[in-house]
């Protein structure tokens, strides 16, 4: 069976949008996984079809009604993760996303406004994940963002040639850098080592080259995993 994304949003037009292109895509097309966005606003029970409410001791902006939204999770609540993305949650990683690529599939949802009512997060046991630490203005693009990384995984979507075994992320090193033809270009040759075919100096050359960028950039990466 095909791995299974349901998206829970405001917007659900804004699906597949970038995930209908290249490699998701085709894996889209090809039955890999499975994706079915839907309207939060579906389950709002009054005739105007209200959604949110003022939040409760004041304050700028609306909130979305717990009670609307745990209908909308109602039909898709069938033990995949279930996710809230918000600025407020974990922060994303490799590693969370391998686990989730690993799993049936997961079951997103996406605010909008100034975000869910904390009550039906706790009731229904969301998982809270961030992308990052600024604000965007709804959890479409979050969501995106998350089901790109694990899609991306999923057997079959990547080739050898796309192969994720020596990415950024995969050890706790940011990727070496890349070169392909010319080997001169605008006066900048390829370092000499890439084109020496020595398998050994280059591999060495690139772990070298791995672990000055994490130190340079993230050092939090080499300290996290230091023994
Ligand atoms: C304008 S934001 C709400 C921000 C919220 N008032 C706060 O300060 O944490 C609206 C929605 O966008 C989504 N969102 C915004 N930034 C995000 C981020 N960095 N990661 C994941 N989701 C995000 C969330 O679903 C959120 O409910």
């Amino acid at each position: 069976m095909s791995w299974r994304a349901t998206v829970l949003t405001l917007f659900p037009e804004m699906f597949p949008g970038p995930l209908g292109a290249s490699l998701a895509g085709k894996a889209l097309a090809r039955g890999i996984w499975n994706l079915d966005a839907r309207d939060i606003r579906a389950h709002a029970t009054d005739r105007h079809r209200t959604v949110d409410d003022t939040p409760f001791g004041g304050g700028a902006g609306m909130v979305l009604r717990p009670d609307v939204v745990d209908a909308a999770i109602a039909d898709s609540d069938d033990g995949r993760p279930l996710v809230y993305l918000t600025p407020r949650g974990t922060p994303l990683t490799q590693a969370r996303v391998l686990d989730i690529a690993a799993g049936p599939g997961v079951v997103l949802l996406c605010g909008r406004y100034e975000g869910v009512d904390q009550r039906v997060i706790e009731a229904r046991g969301m998982e809270e994940i961030s992308i990052g630490d600024y604000v965007l203005s709804g959890g479409e693009l979050a969501a995106m963002v998350l089901l790109d990384a694990a899609v991306r995984l999923l057997p079959g979507v990547m080739g050898a040639a796309e192969s994720a075994a020596e990415e950024s992320f995969s050890a706790p090193l940011l990727e070496y850098p890349h070169y392909t033809r010319p080997a001169e270009w605008q006066g900048r040759k390829v370092p000499d080592v890439l084109l020496s075919g020595h398998h050994e100096a280059v591999a060495a050359w690139r772990r070298e080259q791995s672990e000055r960028i994490t130190r340079e950039r993230r050092p939090d990466l080499l300290a996290a995993h230091a023994p």
